[in-house]
């Protein structure tokens, strides 16, 4: 696992869009794993900027959504499919046939899981997977304990998840209670992931993520497994903590 220490949020998003395309430069039609979340949203704005002068043709990408919460349809705008939309899909011009999005209003959550899990296989799995960090040290909703086996899956949000996201639904009352996520299984596959953080909230957790026991106790710890993982944090969350080499990370 590589660490990227920028000096700050701006530079954070500028590095790892640097990553991203130089990525897409060399597999235009990438499977991507989009999180939604805040610290990823100046990274795509930066990359959609970089398209609008040619700078990153993201046309024939792949889009995959990471999480849902379930039972709210997809026209809801509090949906995470509406937020990858206008943070992601819209801006950057991915055609609706490209799209892969996670139903969590399916009629039958278990079923539709399954099928996301077959759909990725067939898609020939993630090339770019783009991970926030939550400060319970989840990855997408995989919510500690997730292992590193653990499947595409319906979830119950922990009680840290539904404090740190009632501030997107009004109250905590008003969070939805379960959701579904891709799985570890997937995300410790993907040939290349970039994980974005920032803000002195993430330090302890990026620290236990980085250099703390592997555990699905903390699922971000699993990718100290995992090959071809890049973080970049802004030196807020960063700290102490300094950049490490490329070394073991093919870009
Ligand atoms: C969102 C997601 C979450 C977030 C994480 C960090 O699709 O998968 O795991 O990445 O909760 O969220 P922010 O970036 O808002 O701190």
């Amino acid at each position: 696992m590589r660490l990227i220490v920028a000096d700050d949020e701006a530079g954070m998003s500028r590095t790892a869009a640097d990553l991203f395309c130089e990525a897409v430069a060399a597999k235009p039609s990438s499977s991507v794993l989009v999180a939604t979340g805040n610290t990823p949203m100046g990274m795509y704005a930066e990359i959609a900027a970089r398209q609008a002068v040619g700078q990153c043709d993201c046309g024939q990408l792949r889009a995959i959504q990471l999480d849902e919460y379930l039972g709210i349809p997809a026209g809801d705008r509090r949906s995470l499919y509406g937020w990858m939309r206008r943070s992601f899909i819209d801006p950057l011009g991915i055609p609706d046939a490209q799209v892969m999005r996670l139903a969590g209003d399916a009629a039958d959550p278990d079923a539709a899981c399954a099928a996301f899990t077959t759909a990725i296989r067939a898609a020939g799995g993630i090339d770019i997977s783009v991970l926030g960090l939550g400060p319970n040290g989840h990855l997408g909703f995989n919510e500690p304990p997730s292992a590193a086996d653990a499947p595409t899956r319906v979830i119950t949000l922990t009680e840290a998840s539904i404090e740190s996201n009632a501030v997107y639904w009004g109250s905590r009352d008003d969070v939805p209670r379960r959701a579904m996520t891709v799985g570890m299984d997937v995300l410790l596959a993907a040939r290349l992931t970039i994980v974005v953080v920032s803000g002195e909230r993430k330090r302890e957790i990026l620290q236990r993520m980085m250099s703390g026991p592997v555990s699905p106790d903390v699922p971000a710890s699993l990718l100290q497994t995992a090959d071809n993982v890049v973080v970049v944090a802004d030196r807020a969350a960063a700290g102490e903590l300094a950049s490490t080499s490329a070394a073991g990370v093919r870009r």
